[in-house]
């Protein structure tokens, strides 16, 4: 039983861990415990009763709540600040009722009241239990006649195991440069990670993992988590001076308010957590399946090789060129041909065009369809970048509706790479873009596209919102959701990629629209192997799109960029016209061997070995669900002479059964290549992938 009532509270348990929950004696909904399972239900421990520490701390102050509202003398980060019409401030949540309802996965719902005023609050568990993770958000409704402001709603409030002292690891980065974890003590106060642009950004995720300072990849206890919303969001890891360590995380509440009238409900987002004793890696694996699984929403389909013309010909495309790129690429093994910015209506720079989605009339005097045709004719599907949100005030959108943008009606409005962004929690402005895009590619025979977002936001107002202006956060996320979900449903066979800038728009929400994620404009490939590291605490590498460029020194072999790329979906966006034919014949090489070990790596249970954000030199591997094989990729950056390698130890692999590691004599067992190890002699920048399979299923007697 995922979740069951006990005398004293529930409980919610995975296949390996256990969540207790329930009313203390002051009524209060407290936290109990988080970590591996427990044996019998009596072992959970009861909610606790912490006594008055002096006159400045009451017991309400030292209860980890579940979900703290602001009231009381209480002042550690509560997840809820409401003001009610005659401006009381403060919320008095009391416990009304529990359920269980009865669905495909289990849920725990606890609702809340406040003591006074029409004010419900549905605190929402969901067991993923396969993945040991939880999701939780929050329901709030106003059953009263005047509106309720809400000042602040997170989604959850996850408190670690009292007592102990933690570290935080998280993902931190800039544009061209995303994705660098960071491990740090969390001291007394409160540490805050967040996103203010209006997307998820690029300059940090959501994601988060907290161990004891000792965790590493393989072993060690880990809380870890993230929060589905594609917005401002907020991670509050607070450390009391009673040894309580929490990390409340939901929609940012910088200057965000959200005017709940009468009869109305707020949902948010999910934040989802988990725990495991497996490590850092394990507590990856345990995302990575759960979102393959349970947030893509065809999360175990294969991804194909495409290439994209962005690096080659920026905003020279037309026919003539894209096609000779396409005969070029489709020669090469390639099976999607995308065509970048540049194709539509006046773009021949980033100065005009966006906004006017239909395809350039100079470039493609006969439309997109005849190009597409040659692509498929070359046997591969077409795709097409798009940026919705956006506007350059050189439109003909812009100037239709210079309203719809986001903007302060006093001030200039800032232009970011020259455009403007349109208000995506406008009804009208959705519409326009449902009616364009669905006219778009129900036009065109479009099987793939990328979902661009180029600058973040200023002047955020919204002169004749329906409610309060600062609901904007909230709403064009909103909007955002509804166009792209329309335009998915209205069209399914369409592989949808999320890019903003590169990884500006990565986190658990945006993957329920978007199958991919265009990681980083950065596709130097040793700065990518550090990118793709920090992606892959939280993303499965299936959602990884990765490409081979001419980026970076021309030293770089093929063969090291193309391993890079072929850790993740592979891609390629160098300019083939300047490849020469022995570089696109090895490239075709290349293409063909990823198809070989694409589930692998796209399906299979991700291990870093060996971290290239740490060391020149790094490995990582992709194992087979059933154990039977398994990919090695090894690389080395410059390391100064002389150096020596250090081993490599797989993991994953079946200890009893024998395995074969290519280019390597001989079978040994798996514990032998996970214990001695093996191995590899690199040079600078050189770079390796191996197979790795099982022969049988035990070792032969000796
Ligand atoms: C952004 C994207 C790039 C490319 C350009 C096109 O920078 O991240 O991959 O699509 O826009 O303008």
């Amino acid at each position: 039983m995922p979740i069951f009532a006990t005398p004293q509270g529930w409980v919610l348990e995975t296949a390996n861990t256990g969540y207790a929950l329930g009313l203390n004696a002051a009524g209060l909904l407290a936290h109990c415990y988080w970590g591996p399972r427990l044996t019998t239900a009596a072992d959970y421990p009861p909610p606790p009763n912490p006594p008055a520490w002096g006159s400045f701390n009451n017991p309400a102050q030292l209860t980890p709540e579940e979900y703290p509202g602001y009231a009381d003398i209480k002042f550690s980060e509560p997840c809820l600040k409401l003001s009610f019409a005659d401006g009381v401030r403060d919320v008095v949540l009391r416990f009304e009722s529990a359920a269980m309802p009865d669905g495909d996965r289990p849920e725990l719902h606890i609702t809340l009241r406040d003591a006074v005023y029409p004010f419900r609050l549905t605190l929402h568990y969901r067991v993923h239990a396969a993945y040991d993770l939880i999701e939780r958000w929050v329901t709030a409704v106003n059953e009263g006649p005047t509106p309720i402001m809400i000042e602040r709603i997170w989604s959850a409030q996850w408190h670690l195991p009292p007592g102990d002292s933690y570290r935080l690891s998280h993902l931190t980065g800039r544009f061209m440069d995303e994705f660098h974890l960071r491990r740090e003590p969390l001291g007394h106060g409160v540490k805050v990670l967040e996103s203010r642009r209006i997307t998820s950004s690029h300059h940090h995720n959501s994601w988060f993992a907290v161990d004891r300072g000792h965790a590493d990849e393989d072993s060690g206890a880990v809380w870890f988590g993230a929060c589905a919303w594609s917005g401002n969001w907020k991670l509050a890891a607070e450390v009391t001076d009673f040894a309580s360590t929490r990390l409340s995380l939901g929609i940012n509440d910088w200057d965000f308010a959200w005017r709940l009238k009468p009869g109305e409900s707020f949902s948010t987002p999910a934040s989802c957590a988990g725990f495991t004793g497996d490590g850092f890696g394990g507590a990856s694996r345990r995302m990575h399946d759960y979102i393959r699984d349970g947030v893509l929403p065809h999360g175990r389909q294969l991804h194909q090789v495409l290439y994209n013309s962005w690096e080659a010909t920026e905003f020279a495309v037309d026919e003539p060129s894209q096609t000779r790129l396409a005969e070029l690429a489709a020669a090469m093994g390639i099976e999607l041909f995308v065509i970048d910015d540049g194709w539509f209506h006046r773009r021949n720079h980033d100065r005009a065009g966006l906004g006017d989605w239909w395809p350039d009339t100079q470039k493609f005097p006969n439309g997109l369809q005849p190009l597409i045709a040659k692509v498929t004719a070359l046997g591969m599907q077409f795709g097409l970048w798009i940026e919705p949100e956006m506007v350059n005030p050189d439109s003909d959108l812009y100037r239709a509706h210079p309203d719809w943008v986001i903007h302060f009606p006093t001030r200039a409005r800032t232009e970011g790479r020259n455009q403007l962004i349109l208000n995506m929690g406008r009804p009208d402005v959705q519409d326009y873009l449902i009616a364009k895009l669905d006219r778009l590619l129900a036009e065109h025979t479009i099987s793939f596209i990328k979902w661009d977002m180029n600058r973040n936001v200023s002047e955020p107002g919204w002169p004749d919102a329906p409610g309060d202006q600062r609901e904007l956060w909230v709403r064009y996320v909103q909007g955002l959701y509804r166009v792209w979900g329309t335009l998915r449903e209205r069209h399914r066979h369409i592989v949808w990629q999320s890019c903003s800038g590169g990884g500006g728009r990565a986190d658990l929400g945006i993957l329920h629209y978007a199958d991919q994620i265009w990681p980083s404009d950065n596709t130097e490939p040793a700065a990518r192997l550090a990118i793709q590291e920090g992606f892959s605490q939280l993303f499965p590498a299936g959602t990884m799109e990765s490409w081979v460029t001419d980026m970076g020194p021309q030293h770089l072999s093929l063969a090291f960029r193309f391993h890079v790329g072929m850790c993740g979906a592979l891609g390629i966006g160098g300019h083939l016209e300047h490849w020469d034919a022995a570089r696109r014949a090895e490239a075709a090489e290349w293409i063909a061997r990823y198809k070989t070990i694409r589930p692998l790596v796209q399906l299979g249970d991700c291990y870093r070995l060996r971290s290239p954000q740490q060391h020149a030199f790094s490995a990582l591997q992709y194992v087979a669900k059933d154990r039977s094989e398994a990919v090695l990729f090894a690389f080395r950056t410059h390391i100064p002479a002389p150096a020596i390698l250090p081993p490599i130890y797989l993991r994953g692999l079946d200890p009893d059964a024998p395995y074969e590691v290519e280019g390597i004599a001989g079978a040994r067992s798996g514990r032998a290549w996970m214990h001695a190890g093996l191995s590899i002699a690199l040079a600078d920048f050189e770079s390796t992938v191996r197979r790795i399979r099982r022969l049988y299923r035990t070792m032969p007697a000796a």
